[in-house]
C-alpha cells in the first residue's frame, strides 16, 4: 500500500470528544441539545444508521428521541409528528431517516421540517443557502468529507475536484462546498461520456455513486486524494465502498477506507449540526 490512510473513525472520535465538551458547556447554561429521529418501516440499513446516530448522541450528551412509525403510516400522520416536533422547545434538530415508503412524498416531508431544526440540511431553504454561500445547515456527509479534507491538510484552492454522483444528499452539495473552497469542480454521473478520463484528471476524487468496484486504479491520477462515500455489500456480504480499495491504494496519495472513512464523520456532523441548532 502506498496511499496514506485517512482514518475517519479517528477524526470522528476526536470531533465527538470536542462536541461533548461543548454540549457540557451549553448544559451548564441550562440548554440541553435535543435531536428527534423519525424512522418509518423496517429497512435494515436505516435501522443500523439510526442506531449509530443515537449512539453518537448518547456519547456526546445530546438528548435524543426515536419515533418509530409503521411502514403503512399515512403522510398526514407523519406530517403531524413533524409539526409537533417543530413546536417542541426541547427538540432542536429533526431528522427523518430516508428512504421513505413509496406512498409518501419525501420532499413534502422534508419541507415540513422547520428550517431552524433542519439538521440534515435537506430542506430547500438549507439547499438554497448552500447554493448562495449563506449560513445554513449543510448535509452531514458532505460536511464530513470537507472536515476530513481540512483535517488532513488537503489543499483545495485551484485543485481539480471530480465528484462522481449528483444526488441531493451527497454529490450536489459536496460539489458546491468544494467550489466555495476554490476548487475547480467537475460533476460526473451516469450519462458522463468517458468517466475514466474525467476521473483521472482529479487531484481530489470523490466517489458517491453506490456501485462497488466503480473506481479502478487506472481511473486515478498518481498521488490523488480519493474519498469513498459509497456503502455497498459485495458478493461475500462485506461492506465495501465504490472504490477498488486494494488496487487504488497503489496509485492514490491518500484514501478513505470503507468502513471507517466517511461514515463515522456523517454521524459526528449530525451531532455538530444539532449542537448548532441548540446554540441558535
Ligand atoms: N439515508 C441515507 N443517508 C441519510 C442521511 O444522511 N440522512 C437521512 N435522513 N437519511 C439518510
Amino acid at each position: 500500500m502506498n496511499a496514506r490512510l485517512i482514518d475517519g473513525k479517528k477524526h470522528a472520535a476526536s470531533l465527538r470528544a470536542q462536541l461533548a465538551a461543548q454540549v457540557d458547556a451549553l448544559a451548564a447554561r441550562g440548554i440541553h441539545p435535543g435531536l428527534a429521529v423519525i424512522i418509518v418501516g423496517d429497512h435494515p440499513a436505516s435501522r443500523a444508521y439510526v442506531r449509530n446516530k443515537l449512539a453518537a448522541c448518547a456519547e456526546t450528551g445530546v438528548r435524543s428521541t426515536k419515533i418509530e412509525l409503521a411502514e403503512q403510516v399515512t403522510q398526514r400522520a407523519l406530517l403531524d409528528e413533524i409539526a409537533a416536533l417543530n413546536h417542541n422547545p426541547a427538540v432542536h434538530g429533526i431528522l427523518v431517516q430516508l428512504p421513505l415508503p413509496a406512498h409518501i412524498d419525501a420532499q413534502a416531508v422534508l419541507e415540513a421540517i422547520a428550517p431552524s431544526k433542519d439538521v440534515d440540511g435537506f430542506h430547500a431553504s438549507s439547499a438554497g443557502a448552500l447554493l448562495q454561500g449563506r449560513p445554513g445547515f449543510v448535509p452531514c456527509t458532505p460536511a464530513g468529507v470537507m472536515y476530513l479534507l481540512a483535517q488532513e491538510g488537503i489543499a483545495l484552492a485551484g485543485q481539480h475536484a471530480v465528484v462522481l454522483g449528483r444526488s441531493n444528499v451527497v454529490g450536489k452539495p459536496l460539489a458546491l462546498l468544494l467550489l466555495q473552497n476554490d476548487a475547480t469542480v467537475t460533476i460526473c454521473h451516469s450519462r458522463t461520456k468517458d468517466l475514466a478520463t474525467e476521473a483521472r484528471r482529479a487531484d481530489i476524487l470523490i466517489a458517491a455513486v453506490g456501485r462497488a468496484g466503480l473506481v479502478r486504479a487506472e481511473m486515478v491520477k498518481p498521488g490523488a486524494c480519493v474519498i469513498d462515500v459509497g456503502i455497498n455489500r459485495n458478493a461475500a456480504g462485506q461492506l465495501v465502498g465504490d472504490v477498488d480499495f486494494d488496487a487504488v491504494c497503489q496509485v492514490a496519495g491518500s484514501i478513505t477506507p470503507v468502513p471507517g472513512g466517511v461514515g463515522p464523520m456523517t454521524v459526528a456532523m449530525l451531532v455538530a449540526n444539532t449542537l448548532r441548532a441548540a446554540q441558535a
